[in-house]
């Protein structure tokens, strides 16, 4: 038959396939999103005959009980769920320059001194830049290879004849294979690319790192169907001018997803942050106005954090309102539900009037939450912004807000409220619903509320 070679357009949001070019893409509706590669068709894998293939019964799998490897970098380990998986497959996303590569030298380091053969290839940089980063990081064995190349088949061939235990691919987007006609970093090129070294990695049972660019909107570049084949994905984040990084997990076969792993990258790599806290607390202003603590709980881990907010006059017709590192459409929300207190006659006194104020609300420190958890601190420094009344800095402060105002309960409180105590809070504000599963915990005042009137009272009431 002849090598018949066949154009097809792949949607760049979401990986969809068509034989036609469309202005908006038929699967997710993303305009302007496809672009046209070419496809070998005569390259299609040969299936085994269909009459060999039998299903197996789960109590007759056999399962491994293979050990997960411990990076040593306690921080890497928890997101990754323990260790890691022998075999497994894992993409770390990040913006460019965010610690990506430094991150997994590191762990590369704290492999081979643990006596693990690595595999380390590099589409980016040359030998002589990844040694520089190695100085900057700490002394490396002789368990360490390196190999800057981008053509797959000469890395598969090398990784079947050095048999690593875990191979790093820095980046996908430079990778490159011959079989796939369009460029490095298009569609078709990282999802082939992702599938032969999935195979790889599964055939030989290698733990596989990829990194990931990722692209304005935030999603790993090229497919999001790269996200689906691989068994974890990790994202790397953080404000690139501030030096805390928050490793976070968004899939993950083989453990929780939403754990965190915080670092501060320091001249000798990312130093592990292990009480996230009293770093996120850092530097916070003592009686300043609009701003408060509250405790976010990522994962299994209580964190910390100082939400800020500053109310003003605006000069403008409508009124600017900005939300950074949390929910803009939640803070909305919550002025929304101030502003209604109003009206409603038995909470008059707490409700304000904020429809010619300008309203921007930070959550110090770079690190972002979508927890509804902390409604009731940002309602709390908008409403002490405005009336211009400091919090008392001991003072902590979490709950979700209902439209009616209502507080509501949130999961894991004691840890909340565990945590607030053991930085030295002295008093924290909680859902009433709250109140009965912290009532063994000693040595810190808890006020249980059901409203934000009652909310406002608690934290403005004079001792
Ligand atoms: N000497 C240094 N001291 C402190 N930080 C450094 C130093 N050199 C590089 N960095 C940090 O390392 C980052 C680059 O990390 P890198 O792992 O190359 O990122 P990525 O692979 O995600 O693009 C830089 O943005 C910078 O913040
Ligand atoms: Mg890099």
């Amino acid at each position: 038959m002849p090598k018949k070679n066949v154009s097809v357009f792949f949607c760049q949001e979401c990986g969809n396939e068509t034989s036609k070019w469309a202005g908006k893409c038929p699967a997710c509706g993303a305009w302007n999103s496809l672009v046209e590669e070419i496809v070998d068709k005569a390259s299609v894998k040969q299936r085994a005959k269909v009459s060999d293939v039998k299903p197996t019964k789960i109590i007759d799998v056999a399962t491994s009980n293979e050990a997960r490897i411990s990076t040593n970098i306690d921080e890497f380990d928890r997101v990754l769920g323990g260790g890691i998986v022998p075999g497994s497959m894992v993409l770390v996303g990040g913006d460019p320059g965010i610690g990506k590569s430094t991150l997994l030298l590191q762990t590369c380091r704290q492999l081979c001194l643990a006596g693990v053969n690595v595999l380390y290839v590099s589409g980016e940089e040359s030998l002589q830049q990844i040694k520089i980063r190695a100085d900057r990081i700490g002394n490396f064995n002789d368990k360490l290879d390196l190999l800057c190349e981008t053509n797959l088949d000469t890395i598969k061939a090398v990784v079947e004849r050095e048999k690593p235990t875990v191979l790093i691919i820095d980046s996908i987007q430079t990778m490159y294979n011959e079989a796939v006609g369009s460029a490095p970093g298009s569609v078709s090129q990282v999802r082939e690319s992702t599938s032969v070294l999935m195979e790889i990695s599964k055939v030989q049972g290698i733990a596989t790192f990829i990194v990931g660019h990722v692209t304005k909107e935030g999603t790993v570049a090229g497919p999001r169907v790269l996200e689906h084949m691989v068994d974890t994905v990790l994202y790397f984040e953080g404000d690139r001018h501030a030096s805390y990084r928050i490793l976070r997990g968004v899939k993950n076969r083989f453990g929780s997803t939403n754990e965190i792993g915080v670092f501060e990258m320091r001249d000798t790599g990312l130093e592990e942050v292990r009480n996230p806290s009293s770093v996120m607390l850092d530097g916070r202003p003592e009686n300043a106005t609009g701003s408060i603590v509250t405790c976010s709980v990522e994962g299994t881990r209580p964190i910390l954090v100082e939400i800020q907010s500053l109310v003003s006059k605006t000069a403008f017709e409508i009124p600017r309102r900005m939300a950074t590192g949390c929910d803009y459409n939640r803070v909305n929300l919550l002025v929304a539900v101030l502003e209604r207190m109003r009206d409603a006659k038995a909470n008059k006194s707490c409700g304000i009037f904020l429809g010619r104020s300008d309203i921007y609300v930070n959550i110090a420190g770079g690190i972002r939450i979508n927890e509804p958890a902390i409604d009731l601190a940002i309602a709390m420094a908008i409403y002490s912004s405005e009336k211009d009344i400091s919090i008392d800095a001991k003072t902590l402060i979490f709950g979700e807000i209902g439209l009616s105002g209502e507080v509501r309960s949130v999961s894991m409180a004691e840890q909340r409220v565990n945590e607030a105590k053991k930085l030295g809070f002295e008093k924290v504000i909680i859902p009433f619903a709250n109140e009965a599963s912290v009532a063994n915990i000693k040595g810190i005042e808890v006020v249980g509320v059901a409203n934000v009137k009652e909310a406002v009272d608690a934290l403005t009431r004079k001792n």
